[in-house]
């Protein structure tokens, strides 16, 4: 492997242990996704500092609508109060917001700041910053096999020109190139409907912390782990 390779090109992280967080200091959850804020700052900064162009971050799956509904409203709450008071900063470092994911079911209070924050960062070329908000896998599959199949009954594409490169440009993330490390906090070991598609030849990475007490030291562990493994993309040299 050259040395340009050692630094993946696209981090994308499941930030998950918020809630076993909080449990531990007899704190009500939101507290430990409150906390889950610094974690994602410094990650960010030991990206940039690495270099890593992308940025992707699981803040909340589509089966996280089954939560009670005061988690899920906290959740929502603290999404849009972190991206309004952290765009300006983000705008300044030329980091750039995407969002992947169904958007369909957020309010438009909740799809305007969305829609704002996209706007202004685009200019950044720093870093891609990308949101997987109400994201699963599966249901950015099915929708890109709706797309799909509706352009070929519309005769405007051919079944034979559905490729995987035709697959991956219906998809959310198809600006994006697939991930090359997949950091998965808490202990768990799954990938839990993230980007199932993309990470498949993905490095995975397991730390044993909880998010809120991820540190841009494990983000370093992490880089440094995956600068050991050998990748092989199915072949043996
Ligand atoms: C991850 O932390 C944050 C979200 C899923 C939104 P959890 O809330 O899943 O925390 P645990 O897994 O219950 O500890
Ligand atoms: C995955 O964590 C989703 C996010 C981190 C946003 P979960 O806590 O929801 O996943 P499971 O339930 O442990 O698989
Ligand atoms: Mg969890």
């Amino acid at each position: 492997m050259s040395e340009a390779n050692r630094i993946p090109r696209h981090v994308a992280m499941i930030m998950d242990g918020n809630g076993r967080w909080a449990e531990q200091r007899g704190m009500p959850r939101h507290e430990g996704h409150a906390a889950g804020i610094e974690p994602i700052r410094a990650s960010l900064r030991a990206a940039v500092r690495h270099g890593v162009e992308y940025l992707t971050l699981y803040a909340f799956s589509t089966e996280n609508w089954g939560r009670p509904a005061e988690e899920v409203d906290a959740l929502m709450e603290l999404f849009c109060q972190c991206v309004i008071h952290e765009t300006p900063e983000l705008q300044r470092q030329g980091i750039r917001i995407r969002m992947i994911g169904d958007r369909t079911r957020f309010s438009d209070k909740v799809r305007a700041y969305l829609a704002q924050a996209e706007e202004l960062t685009a200019a950044g070329d720093r870093l891609t910053l990308v949101l997987a908000f109400d994201y699963s896998s599966r249901d950015e599959i099915v929708r890109a096999v709706r797309k799909l199949t509706a352009r070929v009954a519309a005769g405007d594409l051919a079944p034979e020109a559905i490729d995987e490169a035709a697959f991956s440009a219906a998809l959310d993330t198809a600006e994006f190139p697939d991930p090359d490390l997949v950091i998965r906090t808490s202990g768990e070991q799954r990938l839990s409907n993230f980007l199932l598609w993309q990470a498949s030849y993905a490095e995975l990475c397991f730390p044993q912390v909880l998010w809120p007490d991820f540190t841009e030291e494990e983000f370093d562990r992490a880089i440094d782990e995956y600068a050991r493994r050998e990748r092989r993309f199915g072949r043996i040299e």
